[in-house]
């Protein structure tokens, strides 16, 4: 007696389209094919795979603006119809994200490979919380595993940013009330 093997055809997988930092991409994929591959897949590189098992968080994007997710433990195929926010879609060389100029400043990083997570659950954060205590971003940050750094410089790296992006809402803020009374102050 033969035991039919599963086989890969068309009928096995989906076609399928993700939305990553407003751009579309589509892809067709096995229902068991993880985000982070998928992601991966598109050329889009900087999302990186260090334990495959939800342990280390360098594979951290961002849905919906945000919140953060470990890609390598959720299905492609959920992620359709999600805004994706990855590492590439925060600044540009030249550009860069506050982010990534705190971990600049602060030498936030060694090798880099936990750093991808480690903004994505970051800016996932200063979503919600614009102005973090040490401890809050540690908490934030205890999915995130770091051999490099010993985490106090991205901690600090953490909080820069935060400084940053609240300075320029204020900024914002008082160009707003500069123009709401014609610029006479
Ligand atoms: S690769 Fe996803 S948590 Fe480690
Ligand atoms: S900088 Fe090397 S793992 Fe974090």
């Amino acid at each position: 007696m033969t035991t039919a093997e599963p086989t890969d055809t068309a009928e096995t997988t989906h076609r399928i389209t993700l939305k990553i930092n407003g751009r579309a991409y589509k892809q067709d994929v096995e229902p068991r094919k993880m985000l982070a591959y998928a992601i991966r897949d598109t050329g889009l590189r900087g999302t990186h795979v260090g334990c495959d098992s939800s342990s280390c968080g360098c594979c951290v994007v961002v849905l919906d603006g945000d919140t953060p997710v470990k890609s390598c433990t959720m299905f492609a195929v959920q992620a359709e119809g999600r805004e994706i926010t990855t590492v590439e879609g925060l600044g540009a060389p030249g550009a860069l994200h506050p982010l990534q100029q705190a971990f600049w400043d602060q030498h936030g990083l060694q090798c880099g490979y936990c750093t991808p997570g480690m903004l994505m659950t970051s800016y996932a954060m200063l979503q919600h919380h614009t102005d973090p205590t040490d401890q809050e971003v540690r908490e934030f940050l205890g999915g995130n595993l770091c051999r490099c750094t010993g985490y106090n410089n991205i901690v600090k790296a953490v909080q820069q940013a935060a400084q940053a992006l609240r300075d320029d809402q204020a900024g914002k803020l008082d160009t707003l009330a500069a123009a709401a009374t014609g610029g006479s102050q």
